[in-house]
């Protein structure tokens, strides 16, 4: 709660006028009855006395009147700065959160899972949200109709009141008990929920490889099964709150039954006025209701603490990668050199096996350095090292001579171009996408970078040229254009260190080679680590790194390691027994 008035702060006003203007509608509540009854006790006259004619029963009529615009003023007003509140700090908090996401390393969002951090972000803010407005709306009002109409209630006829001391504390209890039951329900839910968005996300973002491989019908199943689940918790949480309900009911059909036939009684032997009675009857509900109104209202509570706590889980995961360490802030990469020293990592801390084992390579600036080996050998997460992308377990990665730790990790990323194995493009047109790499480049240094990359030619046969809408992750390109158009991103950056991670393995050996060729002329200053599948798109670079199984295998040129290494040898013949099979 504490960290949640952070975010109410800047609407304080609105927090505040809410539920007091909320109040008026409490005090009309609690007077307007007391005034209808009056009005026929007296205006009308019971109990066979003579009553006191129109004039009195319009001035209370014009009275009661004035209390009725009150209300609709204070209400409306109440309602109006109670949704303002909500919206406005619930709105803040989910700023919040999408910027705290922001800082999340890898690990961090594997460890939440996409499907999830939507769920928090959406589905958990905006049950804070009703909660907030409903509790601006109710918080003051029902208690106060609540302690009003007893008061009323007893200076009406206090001994008929008395049934209200037995009622209240029961329905307190039986409220009480029923919302320690569905407290843990509504956190079971909201994780079922994530689990049936993170199976959504997951199904349509990658519908394109669950048609190919006919997968619909598993697909529907999995789906159905995250669905049911969702169901079945909800309507156990569900099932509680409705408990409710009836429980209010039968507490006011019994309050009221027993009101009336004690008061009936009362009013026979002339102790108090039919107006009376029924006003008190009246309050009877108003109370009961009202205790009703506070039980939902806690009932909200609960759920919406449950997506408080899991909102706030998301605020406080302090990343578990940043530079608050950082000795260097100020330093900016400027050559280019990269040294790993008995470089040992894995993903998970609790895991015995490294996936990189003491690793020790320098790569001098200007050079190409490749990297080599079979899938699952570490060649990706070796490079991802290099911006921080995750961290070494043991041993040192420097750039420049220091730690990658103590740069600033903004001047460190700002320095190493990177090429993502998987890499995405955005919605947005092509230039837009390029711009990424240097917001301010001009049109003419984002056509070098896309010649560079191969990527000028295509981009420019294609109608609208480099204005062209690219759809949700660029799916109206091909493999190999994507490709090339995310070097051409990262080249635009200019980079110290450009890393290509399998970054050209749809493009045809050609374009390659002429991507290689454009490096080495334009990019004669950066180092260039590149990490290829096919040996012929590193076979010319200054060294070639070879991985197995996350140990460094060899190092050297490529006529070095054919006479040095044998892992090298194994994936060059392979290779070269393809090529020959092709042709
Ligand atoms: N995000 C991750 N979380 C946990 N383990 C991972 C993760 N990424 C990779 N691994 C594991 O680390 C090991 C090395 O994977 P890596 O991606 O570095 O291989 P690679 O050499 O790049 O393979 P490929 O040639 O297929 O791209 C593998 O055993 C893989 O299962
Ligand atoms: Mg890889």
């Amino acid at each position: 709660m504490k960290q949640y008035i952070r975010f109410m702060k800047p609407y304080t006003l609105y927090f505040i006028l809410g539920p007091i203007l909320m109040l008026t509608e409490a005090a009309g509540e609690m007077f307007l009855p007391k005034m209808l009854g009056e009005m026929v006790d007296r205006g009308i006259g019971t109990d066979g006395a003579a009553g006191m004619g129109i004039p009195y029963i319009t001035a209370h009529a014009l009275m009661m009147l004035g209390f009725i615009l009150m209300m609709i003023v204070g209400g409306i007003g109440g309602h109006y700065f109670s949704i303002k509140a909500a919206v406005n700090s619930s709105s803040d908090l989910r700023k919040a959160v999408f910027d705290h996401i922001q800082t999340f390393s890898f690990k961090d969002i594997d460890k939440f899972s996409t499907g999830s951090l939507i769920t928090r972000m959406t589905n958990d803010i905006t049950q804070m949200m009703n909660t907030t407005r409903m509790l601006l709306i109710s918080a003051v009002r029902a208690p106060g109709v609540l302690i009003g109409g007893v008061i009323m209630a007893c200076t009406i006829n206090a001994r008929l009141a008395a049934v209200l001391l037995v009622m209240i504390p029961l329905l307190g209890i039986a409220i009480f008990l029923l919302l320690r039951t569905a407290m843990p329900r509504f956190t079971a839910m909201q994780s079922k929920l994530d689990m049936l968005n993170s199976r959504t996300q997951e199904n349509i973002t990658n519908v394109r490889v669950i048609k190919s491989f006919v997968r619909d019908k598993l697909e529907i199943k999995r789906f159905n099964k995250a669905s049911s689940e969702l169901r079945d918790s909800t309507y156990d949480a569900m099932k509680i709150v409705v408990c409710t309900i009836p429980v209010m009911t039968i507490a006011m059909n019994i309050a009221t039954l027993v009101t009336l036939w004690r008061g009936g009684n009362t009013v026979i032997i002339g102790g108090m006025g039919v107006g009376s009675l029924s006003v008190l009857i009246q309050y009877i509900t108003q109370i009961l209701g009202s205790l009703m109104m506070v039980s939902m209202m806690l009932i909200n509570s609960s759920r919406a603490a449950a997506s408080f706590g899991r909102i706030m889980e998301v605020l406080n995961t302090e990343a578990d990668l940043n530079d608050n360490d950082a000795k260097n802030r100020d330093k900016l990469v400027t050559e280019g050199r990269v040294e790993f020293k008995n470089v040992s990592f894995k993903y998970y801390a609790n895991r015995e096996d490294n996936v990189l084992d003491n690793i020790s390579f320098t790569a001098e600036p200007g050079s190409v350095v490749g990297i080599v080996g079979v899938t699952g050998s570490g060649k990706s997460s070796l490079v991802q090292l290099i911006p921080r992308l995750y961290d070494a377990v043991s041993g040192e990665v420097l750039v420049d001579g220091v730690n990658v730790k103590d740069y600033s990790l903004m001047h460190l990323r700002d320095g190493v171009g990177m090429v993502l194995q998987k890499n995405v493009l955005f919605s947005g047109s092509i230039e837009e996408n390029l711009r990424w790499g240097n917001e301010n480049a001009g049109m003419d240094e984002i056509r070098a970078a896309a010649r560079a990359a191969q990527a000028d030619d295509f981009v420019t046969s294609f109608t609208d040229g480099y204005d062209m809408e690219l759809g949700q992750g660029g799916v109206n390109v091909s493999g190999g254009q994507k490709q090339r158009l995310c070097i051409a991103r990262a080249l635009l950056k200019k980079p110290k260190i450009l890393i290509l991670d399998d970054s050209t393995s749809a493009v045809d050996t050609a374009t390659e080679a002429r991507i290689r060729e454009s490096f080495r002329a334009e990019l004669k200053n950066s180092t260039k680590i590149i990490i290829a599948q096919r040996i012929s798109s590193v076979i010319d670079a200054d060294k070639i790194l070879v991985l197995s199984d996350g140990k460094l295998a060899g190092e050297g040129t490529h006529d070095e390691l054919m006479r040095s290494c044998g892992e090298y040898r194994e994936i060059y013949y392979s290779q070269a027994d393809k090529e020959k099979e092709v042709s």
